[in-house]
Order: C-alpha cells, then structure tokens, then sequence
C-alpha cells in the first residue's frame, strides 16, 4: 500500500482536522509528518467540537491507529493538556496513539526564545504562534535539540546542557524571564508521555504498508508557509509540503499514492507577511464575520482575501497534487460577485508564475465570477448545486488543472460532500 497525503495549499487553517475526520474511515493508520501545537485542528459532529495541536486528527473514527510522527516537534506540556481534555471527554487515547522516538521535544526554554526572537525583530516579527516552533527546529538542524527517545535515558544531564545553551543565549539578548513554574510542570508532563507508545514510527509505518494497510498523512500550516517555498521569512519552519511527508515519517516518495490538496473557496492568513489578495475594505470584514476567521489557538483575527490562483498553482505543482478539496463553500453564499486571482501586475508587467518577492508592489488581478445566492450548507449531493458553484467549480478546475473531488459546505462531519468520481 501507499500513503496517501492530505495538505495544506494555502497559509493553514483550510479545514485540514475537519477533512482527515471525514477521510478517517476509509484508513487503518493516520499520522502527523510536521509541524507541532502552533496547529490548530478543527473537527465538528454530533454538535461537538474538538481542536486539536499535537494529535492527529483520525482519533475519534474508530480504533484506527494514530501516529504522532519523527517529523513533528512535541511540547509534553500541552500534549498532556489536549490528550487529558479528550480523555475527561471519553476519548482515551493509550492504546491507539503512538509517539516517534524521533520527534524533537518542544522544552519551556525554546519557547521563551520564540518570545525573545519576536521582541527582537519589532516591527518585522513573523507573527508566530509562540509555542517555541521556530527554536525547537533550530535546535534540530544545529544538533543540539532533545528527542522523544531521549526522556527513556540519561534525559536529566541532556535537558541540563540544552538549557544552559539557551539561557546563555537568552542572557545575550537581555531578555528576563522565569520559566521555573513552567519548567516543574513540563518536567512532570514527560512522565506521561511515557504511558504512550514510544515507537521507531518509520519501521512501524513501513511495515504496515507491507500488511497491506492503508496510512493517511496529515499536513500541518500551509504550503504558502513552508520553509523552503512559503513567504520566507514569514513562514514555520518545517516542510508542509508533500516531501516533508517523507522525512517527517521515514516513507520513500516511490511509497505516496493520493496527494490531497485542501484550500478555502476564498484565502486567509494569519500572522505577518505578504498576502496579495487581502482585502482591507466591508468584503474583508464580511468574509471574516461569515467564516468565523478566528484562529483556532491563538484566536488572532485571520485577514481574508480572495482566492489566488496564482499560488494555488504554484502550491499544486510543488506538491504534485492529485485531488483537489474545496473548504467553507458556504462562507460565500451570499456574495453577488466572486473574484479570483488569476496572475500579478509585477512592476507593470502581467505575472502568472510566483515570484520571488511578494510585497505591497504585487497587484492582483482579477476575474470576476457571478455568486450563487443560495444557502450550500444543508447540500447532501452535487445534483443540488446551483450553476453558479458549478460554473466556479469548473472556472477553478480548468485554471488549477485538478479535479475538486471533495466540497465541503459547513465545519460538521455531515456538511462535507463526495463528488463523482468521473468528474
Ligand atoms: P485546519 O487547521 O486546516 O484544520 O483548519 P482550522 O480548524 O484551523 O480552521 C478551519 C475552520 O473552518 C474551523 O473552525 C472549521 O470548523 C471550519 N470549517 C471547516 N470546513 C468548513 C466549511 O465548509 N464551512 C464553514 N463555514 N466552516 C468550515
Ligand atoms: P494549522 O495546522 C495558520 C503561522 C503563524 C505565523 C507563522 C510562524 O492550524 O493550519 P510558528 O508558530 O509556526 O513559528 O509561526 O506561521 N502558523 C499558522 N497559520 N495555521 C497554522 O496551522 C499555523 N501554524 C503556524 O501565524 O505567521
Ligand atoms: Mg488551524
């Protein structure tokens, strides 16, 4: 068997929990390749609503296996938080979730330094989610970072020399700060970690693709927040996209089969950077108010936009996607004109591949298409899709070249509709 990956092809928060959900019954085994608790994971159904960080979001279909990948950093802390809170809501996770050996521990010090980074960038600061993301991976690539595995030997002396590296470093910042509270309970969350399993995930995954078992990868961000092809240096700093997929799990390329790439009928982002379609006038406001853009961790405002074809292109093609998911459909309802990005005015000159620099000299320009005027969210098939959607739904397969397979109408379980496959 392959594995298939779903992700994100804009600057995160597409809906990426909500559709892993949905997908959920057709896999034996999900697992989160990256990123860490800055993600924030929505999924709805019988009127509950559950966010998730660090857990991957095929936990609630089932006894189905969940992995928490080597590629993923790990803060001990707010994973005992979440996995507690679903626990208390009947939702017991040891003996389905398993945890990489491999995973880069997230330690209280790294995200004091998240902070500290922040401060020191003023007016430039990337806007992160201050969950420590950005150092933990430094420490990573530089080699001074602790592992999952590392709290089963020796974890005391190790944990003693990361810290004292980074409160040299904090210290030749000037940056205060008291951790110890923090520390002592961080300290005691890795003893709960310990009543998971602790695996070698890259065996464990290729092994069950040799049983012939079928293993679904979640994306965290966005691509357009990836560290090599996102906004750089308003991104995160892991691989969102596909290839993260195989280092963050240990999976060969010649092992992904389906590459699901999720967007919003329309585009958000939130933090700083460049975004070329935002909208500062009442349409903004409005999509902001009907798509409830708030983020689902920090609860920062999102800004929205319309949708860009232009990096939606580029996103499909650094991921080879091959099945197209269209998110919040029904934030759109009521809107008599849809625009859509199809290329930039760089300078004067007509742009339609990503450019380098993407700053306020970017123009977008548009098409404009007619709105639907019809209420998608209680939709249970395609055959009751007004012509405008579909009109929009074909405008955008024909300039994105992959088909839409999935339309979701509404944040429940329910509201999400599977397109023919002929389509
Ligand atoms: P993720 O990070 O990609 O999983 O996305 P988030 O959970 O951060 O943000 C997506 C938000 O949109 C959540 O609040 C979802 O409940 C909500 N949502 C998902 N799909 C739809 C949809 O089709 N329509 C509407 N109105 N909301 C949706
Ligand atoms: P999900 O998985 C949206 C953004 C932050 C900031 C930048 C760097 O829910 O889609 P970081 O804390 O990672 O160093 O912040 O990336 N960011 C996200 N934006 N959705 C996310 O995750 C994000 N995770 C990080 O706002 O701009
Ligand atoms: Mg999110």
């Amino acid at each position: 068997m392959k594995v298939d990956v779903l992700l994100g092809l804009q600057w995160g928060d597409e809906g990426k929990g909500k559709v892993v959900d949905v997908l959920t019954p057709k896999y034996d085994v999900i697992a989160r390749f990256q990123g860490g608790p800055n993600a924030g994971h929505t999924l709805e159904f019988n009127g509950e609503k559950y966010i998730l960080r660090s857990i991957p979001s095929g936990i609630f279909q089932g006894g189905k296996i969940n992995i928490i990948g080597n590629g993923v950093v790990l803060d001990p802390l707010l994973f005992r938080q979440e996995a507690e809170a679903l626990a208390a809501s009947g939702h017991d996770l040891t003996k389905k979730l398993f945890i990489s050996k491999k995973a880069h521990l997230i330690l209280p010090t790294h995200r004091v330094l998240d902070a500290a980074y922040e401060a020191s960038k003023g007016a430039g600061k990337i806007g992160t989610t201050g969950k420590g993301i950005g150092p933990t991976y430094t420490d990573k690539i530089s080699r001074n970072g602790l592992r999952v595995g590392d709290i089963l030997h020796n974890f005391e002396e190790k944990y003693a020399t990361a810290k004292a590296k980074h409160e040299a470093i904090l210290a030749s910042l000037n940056y205060t700060f008291d951790s110890k509270e923090l520390e002592a309970e961080w300290l005691s969350a890795l003893d709960y970690l310990k009543r998971f399993n602790l695996i070698d995930s890259e065996q464990v995954i290729n092994d069950y693709l040799k049983e012939e078992k079928s293993v679904l990868a979640e994306g965290a961000q966005g691509t357009m927040l990836d560290i090599d092809f996102g906004s750089y240096p308003f991104v995160t700093s892991s691989n969102t996209i596909c290839a993260g997929c195989c280092t963050g799990l240990g999976v060969s390329p010649r092992n992904i089969g389906e590459v699901f790439g999720i967007f919003k009928a329309y585009c958000t982002r939130v933090g700083s950077g460049p975004f070329p379609t935002e909208l500062f006038d009442e349409t903004g406001d409005k999509i902001c108010e009907f798509g409830h853009e708030f983020g689902s961790v920090t609860g920062r405002k999102r800004r929205c936009g319309w949708i860009d074809l232009v990096a939606l292109k580029y996103a499909i093609m650094i991921n080879g996607v091959s099945q197209l998911i269209m998110m919040k459909s029904d934030v759109l309802d009521t809107f008599e004109t849809i625009k859509a990005c199809v290329a930039y005015r760089v300078n004067g000159e007509e742009v339609t591949t990503f450019p380098y620099e993407i700053n306020e000299g970017i123009e977008p320009i548009y098409v404009e298409l007619a709105g639907w005027n019809t209420d998608m969210t209680k939709m249970q098939s395609e055959d009751e899709f007004p012509e405008e959607f579909n009109n929009y739904l074909t405008f955008l397969e024909e300039e994105l070249g992959v088909p839409v397979k999935i339309v979701s109408v509404g944040p429940d379980r329910e509201q999400t509709i599977v397109r023919y496959t002929d389509n």
